[in-house]
């Protein structure tokens, strides 16, 4: 089947030369044809062009983009979305001043959703996550990574990826699975944290990478969650399943999780509000992602990563939802990209480019999606009639997605 959008006012972040990610001052710059057109051959991108140089093509079902602009979907690296139930509860002790850190020694956080997830049904899970992906999809998304953590026990986390493993079979985003058994510390391990490490490294990984359930794995090691030594360990023992890191680090401390994740060649460190020298030169060089989660911040009212000194610096940066209960219930990467502009006044340019190629390789799938490139998944939604592509991060409240494709099927 071959799809032509013809007349598009805009088509954004068109490569020639597909790149692994953009970096530094680069990030200001988005390539971008206007008068263009975008030819779609079953379910890759097979041609795109300015309107005056489109040949004529057969047997083509044409859609008419005038006044509208084509972006590549959103790939949103960094999300819990498979969970139970939902914690406004907690929100409102937060408005009366208790720090995240507080609420998860009360029993709440993390361990309050790990109690719901043990009630729930493979059926409920995949329900409620399916909402969250119908959502999300109508908002931009065509790539996700989605992480297990809400588990705790064995039977626990294996039954949230084999949740995330059929969304992955029957939703047309691209899924990416992360194993989080080190999310936090099950209430029967209070005290005992080094014997929960050791069930992570000894039989919860080797289960999971039995049924093939993970693509990578993570850890949140940071202050009161896991240490740098058990982060280590777990990653190591991870490293020998093939299982490539992608961790939760420095949202709370310098807590030596960014320095961790780059010896163990992790594809993402995520979070990142603690950055300093040390963690720049850390990551100079280095083949991991800095992945920033303005949602989160936002949410809990946290200082902002220090994303100027980090693109300063030469890195690349990539931003994500974080979509989970506690933290930041929302999957909307507009709205990420809005709040990177406001909050981290970055701008729209660097905004796009840190959630379409930079985010998709921090979930590994640049050579597939967050471009419009020949040969690349088509994944792209057509905005309404908007202005200026500034306009998408302006407008923060609008849902400006009109019609989504994703895998070359109009949805
Ligand atoms: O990324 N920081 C650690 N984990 C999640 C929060 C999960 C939760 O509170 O349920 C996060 O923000
Ligand atoms: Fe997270």
């Amino acid at each position: 089947m071959k799809l032509l959008i013809s007349n598009i006012k805009t088509l954004v972040q068109v490569e020639n030369e597909p790149r692994k990610w953009v970096a530094g001052s680069d990030m200001a710059h988005l390539n971008c044809i206007d008068d263009a057109y975008l030819l779609i051959e079953d379910e890759r991108i097979s041609d795109f062009g300015k309107m005056e140089d489109m040949p004529e093509f057969d047997g083509v079902e044409e859609y008419d983009a005038t006044g509208r602009m084509v972006f590549p979907s959103f790939c949103d690296s960094h999300t819990h979305l498979v969970y139970a139930g939902s914690r406004e509860l907690e929100y409102t002790d937060k408005i009366k001043g208790l720090s995240y850190e507080e609420i998860a020694k009360r029993g709440g956080g993390i361990l309050n959703s790990a109690m719901r997830m043990h009630e729930a049904t493979k059926g409920e899970l995949y329900d409620s996550a399916l909402e969250r992906i119908h959502e999300i999809i109508s908002m931009g998304t065509g790539a996700v990574e989605i992480k297990s953590g809400y588990g705790l026990t064995v039977q626990d986390e294996l039954k949230m990826l084999r949740v995330i493993k059929k969304l992955k079979e029957t939703t047309p985003l691209t899924i990416k699975s992360s194993f989080l058994g080190a999310h936090a510390v099950p209430a029967e391990y209070k005290g005992r944290q080094g014997e929960y490490v050791n069930l992570v490294i000894n039989e919860m990984i080797p289960m999971v990478a039995a049924e093939n359930l993970a693509d990578y794995i993570d850890v949140f090691c940071d202050k009161g969650f896991f240490t740098v030594e058990e982060t280590d360990r777990i990653l190591n023992a991870g490293m020998k399943y093939g299982l490539r890191a992608k961790i939760h680090a420095n949202e709370l401390d310098y807590s030596g999780g960014i320095q961790v994740g780059v010896k163990y060649n992790a594809l993402s460190v995520d979070h990142l509000e603690y950055v300093g020298d040390a963690e720049i030169n850390a990551l100079k060089g280095s083949a991991t992602m800095p992945t920033v989660l303005p949602g989160a911040a936002f949410f809990l009212n946290m200082p902002c990563s220090p994303v100027r000194k980090m693109m300063d610096a030469g890195l690349p940066l990539a931003l994500a939802s974080d979509f989970n209960p506690g933290s930041s219930p929302s999957g909307n990467m507009k709205l990420v990209m809005s709040l990177a502009c406001i909050n981290y006044k970055m701008l729209p340019q660097e905004a796009i480019n840190a959630t379409t190629i930079n985010s998709a390789y921090a979930m590994g799938v640049e050579d597939e999606l967050g471009s419009i490139a020949k040969g690349k998944i088509a994944n792209v939604f057509i905005t309404k009639e908007i202005p200026s592509v500034e306009y998408m991060p302006y407008a923060y409240g609008s849902n400006l997605v009109d019609l989504v494709i994703l895998k070359g099927k109009v949805l």
